[in-house]
């Protein structure tokens, strides 16, 4: 009955509910996308929904997107929306866990470490480590296979979240950790990854058997690269190597402080919590949608044949620099993430009162909304990227918009500048890096992904490896969205079929 009194006009709508601290938790829960998409229609581009108690601003739209990435962080704040979920996950001292000076500061470390000449010796390593797989692996036996017209089928993202982590470990973690990865600490893994979830985000502190093994994984993993950072030191060895240990070993603070050798951990910790799902969820859309339209994966596969086919029939290896030259790879990577942006919703806690601008909403000619303090500030690039008023056939995969001058006209705007006005621009190329674009997959602002072009160059270098060797094609209809996991990931059956391609 409380939603019937009169409202203060100043607040943003309130989606309508019937009980009142479970609020929209069901219909939000089951589809956020369409959740949004139909609030919507009904309250406009800003509406406050009840999320366990939580008060949930949504603001849609390029303007919604605007207002919560291009926000200041004394206002609108990171830290205070995620700490209890990523503290306990990634550690201490790190990330949300401590002043945003200091994580801007964290992102430059590693964006050392991200660097070209690191990145052009991790393609052969991902070539290898997948080809590696798909001889190796029962789930993709096609090395085994004897007939070439013999099919068979992998669960696609079982499959690439192995080769996810295997290809992240060998490159960025380092050679230890590739090593005892798929070894003794694949369940430890696993534990830790088990506390990163929306339930921990919406119940830090549970007395729940996942949340004591989170814990107790944190532990364990913390102390595993904190010994290989000592072993590295002592004896001297791999200092120079081209991964990120070797890179944040050698950085300092401002104050002229080295990092701590927790501090080192709990950042590899962040980069593979962050790189993992979103990586094998992109590559997992994007092999399930190539299944789905043969025609792009004969594509793709030409456009390998034409650029690295040599003419004894062996195959060369991409240079990372040649990746953004391929046309039909970079356009299917696109417009994957179009469709599928693995973090459909981006949050911030709002720290003292903010007024909406009028281009966003107003509710009066007089005044414009105001969002309280304590309320969660949530822009949806994903549904500004299914936009039907921004995106011809908003809702189909098609790679083809985006050698398109007009799609790619959809996706320009500004590019973010940092505080030190320098242009920040992580490849991509075309896109942009605007807190105002309607395309925004690694989110824009002071909190912009990182780890985009690393992504870039692993998908780019896992799904060319793939497509050489196989053909694909999907016998099952298209999966649908789980959106009970943090990362939107494929429903099963998600099964691809595979032959091993005839070479002449
Ligand atoms: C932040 C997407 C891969 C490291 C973000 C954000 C998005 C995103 C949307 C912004 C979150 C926010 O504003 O609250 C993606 C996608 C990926 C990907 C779609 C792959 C397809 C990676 C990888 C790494 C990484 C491989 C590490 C190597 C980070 C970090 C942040 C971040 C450290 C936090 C930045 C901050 O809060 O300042 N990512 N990411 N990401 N990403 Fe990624």
């Amino acid at each position: 009955l409380y939603q019937l009194l009169p409202k203060d006009p100043s607040r943003p709508p309130v989606v309508w509910h019937w009980i009142p601290l479970f609020g929209s938790a069901a219909s939000y829960g089951q589809d956020p996308i369409k959740f949004y998409q139909e609030c919507g229609e009904k309250y406009g581009n800003i509406f406050t929904f009840i999320l366990l108690g939580r008060r949930c601003t949504v603001t849609l739209g390029a303007e919604g997107n605007n207002f919560v990435l291009g926000g200041k962080h004394t206002d609108l704040c990171a830290e205070d929306a995620y700490t209890h979920l990523t503290t306990p996950v990634f550690g201490k001292d790190v990330v949300y866990d401590c002043p945003n000076e200091l994580l801007m500061e964290q992102k430059k470390f590693v964006k050392f470490g991200l660097r070209n000449d690191n990145f052009r010796t991790y393609m052969p390593m991902i070539e290898d480590e997948v080809t590696q797989f798909m001889k190796k692996q029962d789930h993709f036996r096609i090395f085994q296979m004897n007939d070439i017209n013999e099919w068979g089928t992998f669960d696609v993202l079982d499959v690439m979240s192995e080769i996810t982590i295997l290809t992240a470990s060998r490159t960025l973690q380092g050679p230890e950790v590739r090593d005892t990865i798929t070894a003794s600490y694949a369940d430890v893994f696993s534990d830790l990854d088990g506390g990163f979830t929306p339930i921990h985000w919406l119940f830090p502190s549970l007395p729940l058997p996942s949340y004591r093994k989170r814990d107790i994984a944190h532990k364990k993993i913390s102390d595993l690269y904190v010994s290989i950072i000592r072993k590295r030191r002592e004896s001297g060895s791999k200092l120079e190597a081209p991964d990120m240990i070797a890179s944040l070993m050698e950085q300092k603070y401002r104050s002229g402080r080295a990092l701590k050798d927790h501090e080192i951990a709990h950042i590899m910790i962040a980069l593979l919590m962050a790189g993992q799902h979103t990586s094998s969820a992109t590559g997992s859309w994007l092999m399930l949608h190539v299944a789905d339209h043969p025609e792009i994966g004969e594509a793709l596969y030409q456009e390998q044949v034409k650029n690295f086919r040599l003419p004894n029939g062996k195959w060369r290896t991409m240079d990372f620099e040649e990746i953004k030259d391929l046309p039909v790879l970079d356009s299917v990577i696109r417009e994957t993430l179009r469709v599928h942006p693995p973090i459909h919703s981006i949050m911030r806690k709002v720290r003292t009162d903010i007024a909406v601008p009028a281009t966003l909403a107003s509710p009066s000619e007089n005044g414009t909304y105001v969002v309280p303090t304590g309320d969660y500030v949530w822009s949806s690039p994903a549904v500004s990227q299914l936009d039907p008023r921004i995106w011809k056939n908003s809702n189909e995969w098609d790679p083809t918009r985006w050698s398109d001058p007009q799609g790619m006209a959809a996706a320009a705007g500004r590019a973010y500048e940092d505080s030190e006005g320098a242009k920040i621009d992580y490849g991509f190329g075309l896109v942009s890096k605007g807190t105002d674009s309607p395309y925004q997959p690694f989110g824009a602002g002071r909190h912009r992904c990182i780890g985009e072009q690393f992504a870039y160059l692993q998908l780019s270098s896992v799904i060319a490896t793939v497509i050489r060797q196989v053909e694909l094609k999907l016998e099952t209809p298209f999966p649908q969205p789980n959106y009970q996991t943090l990362i939107t990931l494929p429903k099963k059956p998600r099964a691809i079929s595979y032959r091993r391609r005839q070479f002449d």
